[in-house]
């Protein structure tokens, strides 16, 4: 049976699929968004070149390397450097003087994917002379997209883009400070990722590890259904110290959440709040 043909089997398919990824490896997507969590089965099953969802199923239990170029499809890592540049903007000016005077400030990158986020945010608390007592913890479901980040190795052909954004967001030096070049290769200098941990955390499973000042959560749940994006809500909301300050991507809010009264809008248009303390 192909996907589209008979949608209740293809329910049914998806859900033992899922369901069994869950028993066998641990990754539960199971109140993954339904819409796109389909898609990217799809993509999957062209990319396999298999009919059916089942079919699929038992490929991935299988066989590990199919469970890994699931994993990748699943987890959507779009991304950039100061993406969404005047949400930098804003953490300059709304963010920074709160924590400016903390003896150690931590900064959780939540779903970091290769990096490019967590970067951006070593480079904007350099140059307010920051970084040397800030600790980023980045954490990804996906390891191999963490160890894309630690490596620290981008296209140089992506730098224009990046550059067009660290000057959107607020830059003024020159962007190429902060990577060498080699061939068709940028790579982040090493003083940027000194005070970096790189860590394996799924958001359905992990427990909160430590007490945050910001936490930046961008661009993930939009990949979760309501009942997830409420347990991730009260996972972040644990996890940020009182006035510790929570982004959120562009398209996502607070709005209806269960802690949306434990937080002040810092920046609205920005998606920046603070936990009331
Ligand atoms: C679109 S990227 C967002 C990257 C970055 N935050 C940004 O806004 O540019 C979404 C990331 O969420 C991660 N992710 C998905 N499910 C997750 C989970 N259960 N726990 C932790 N990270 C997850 C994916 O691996 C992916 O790297």
């Amino acid at each position: 049976m192909t996907v589209a043909a008979q949608p209740e089997l293809e329910d049914l398919e998806v859900r033992l699929l899922l369901e069994g990824i869950f028993r066998h490896y641990g990754y539960d997507f199971r109140d993954y968004a339904q819409a796109s969590l389909k898609r990217r089965i799809r993509k999957a099953l062209q990319a396999e070149q298999i009919r059916t969802v089942s079919a699929l199923q038992d490929a991935i239990l299988h066989d590990e390397q199919a469970m890994r170029r699931f994993l990748d499809l699943v987890t959507v890592d779009v991304t950039a450097m100061f993406r969404d540049p005047r949400l930098y903007v804003a953490v300059r000016t709304s963010v920074i003087p709160l924590i400016r005077n903390e003896p150690l400030i931590r900064v959780w990158h939540v779903g970091c994917a290769s990096g490019e986020e967590v970067y951006s945010m070593a480079i904007l608390l350099h140059e307010e002379g920051l970084l040397e007592k800030t600790r980023l913890y980045a954490t990804d479901l996906n390891q191999s997209l963490l160890d894309r980040g630690k490596e620290g190795i981008y296209p140089l052909s992506a730098m224009q883009t990046h550059t067009g954004n660290y000057l959107a967001g607020g830059g003024t030096r020159a962007f190429s400070e902060y990577y060498a070049a080699r061939y068709d290769r940028a790579q982040i200098k090493p003083w940027l990722k000194a005070n970096i941990v790189w860590a394996q955390h799924d958001l359905v499973a992990g427990a909160s590890f430590n007490e945050f000042h910001v936490i930046l959560c961008r661009n993930v749940m939009i990949y979760f259904n309501r009942s997830l994006q409420d347990r991730v809500h009260r996972l972040l909301y644990e996890s940020l110290a009182p006035g510790g300050v929570l982004a959120l991507g562009d398209k996502e809010s607070l709005q209806f959440t269960p802690h949306e009264a434990g937080y002040e809008s810092l920046d609205r248009r920005e998606k920046l709040f603070r936990k009331r303390k």
